[in-house]
């Protein structure tokens, strides 16, 4: 099946439109249900500037903040940001314990606002191994905000795509020995049921900042699909205008699925 991208042409090219302008664009067409990121280039952004690493994640902080809010404008329905990958454990200690605190923190002191804007947050990944007070914090938020029928922004904290698929043929094993279905008759939608967020669309866009050109273990089974854009901006300069281009950009695709 082939869908055709439906963007209008545009006189001015969409490097140099401003926010407003692309936001009025963008939202005149068919949105992408849901968003994921891949939010590269924290460290890169830092090194460039003489700064600390840690200079540059809380840059990042700041640019997802605004992304949250460019996507709430918007009036997108998911939005999943990839904050801390099951391989992100192998970093120095202190720049792993400081990036938990600070992810924490950002969480926690969001909640007014994602509470005005009536976003809902998830979190998505494993949540044994993460210390028990920053899995606390971001439980707490996940918890106050689940009523919320907004944008909803998905966490992948402690999230690795390959664990997240044994976890689902756990359920899926534990499901055949119950004898609640057969081996022969598991399907690709009793693999979708069993991931963490079953209920979620598949990302129809992927955005990876920093110009690397890879996967990097994010939501393997729900990407088969998707959309794929890498900027080669680093994240914290990546803008609300940044996405609304983004996003410009996908609906002037068109989209196969496996047609022609
Ligand atoms: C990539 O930069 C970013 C991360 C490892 C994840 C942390 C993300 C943030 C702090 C952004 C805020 C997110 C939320 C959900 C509040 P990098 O360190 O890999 O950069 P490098 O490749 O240039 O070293």
């Amino acid at each position: 099946m082939a869908v055709r991208g439906t963007r209008a042409p545009v006189g001015e090219p969409l490097a140099e439109m401003r926010e407003a302008e692309l936001l009025a664009l963008v939202r005149a067409q068919p949105l992408p249900r849901h968003v994921a990121v891949i939010m590269d280039g924290n460290g890169r952004w830092a090194t460039q500037r003489g700064l600390p690493r840690v200079a540059g994640h809380r840059a990042g902080v700041k640019a997802a903040r605004a992304i949250v809010r460019a996507a709430d404008a918007l009036g997108l329905g998911y939005v999943t940001l990839y904050a801390f990958s099951t391989e992100n454990w192998s970093r120095p200690e202190n720049e792993v314990s400081m990036l938990m605190r600070l992810l924490e923190r950002a969480v926690r002191s969001e909640l007014p606002e994602l509470m005005a804007r009536n976003v809902r947050l998830r979190l998505l990944g494993r949540t044994n191994g993460v210390p028990a007070g920053v899995r606390r914090g971001i439980e707490r938020v996940a918890h106050e905000t689940r009523h919320n029928t907004g944008l909803t922004l998905l966490m992948a904290f402690n999230y690795g795509g390959r664990d997240e698929l044994v976890d689902a043929f756990r359920t899926l094993a534990a499901r055949v020995r119950a004898g609640e279905v057969a081996p022969e008759a598991i399907t690709e939608a009793h693999v979708s049921q069993a991931l963490y967020a079953a209920d979620v669309p598949d990302p129809d866009l992927l955005i990876r900042t920093s110009g690397e050109m890879r996967v990097s273990n994010f939501l393997l089974w729900q990407i088969a699909y998707t959309e794929f854009l890498v900027t080669p901006k680093l994240w914290p300069d990546f803008s609300a205008a940044d996405l609304y281009r983004a996003v410009a950009e996908f609906q002037g695709r068109t989209r196969r699925f496996g047609g022609v």
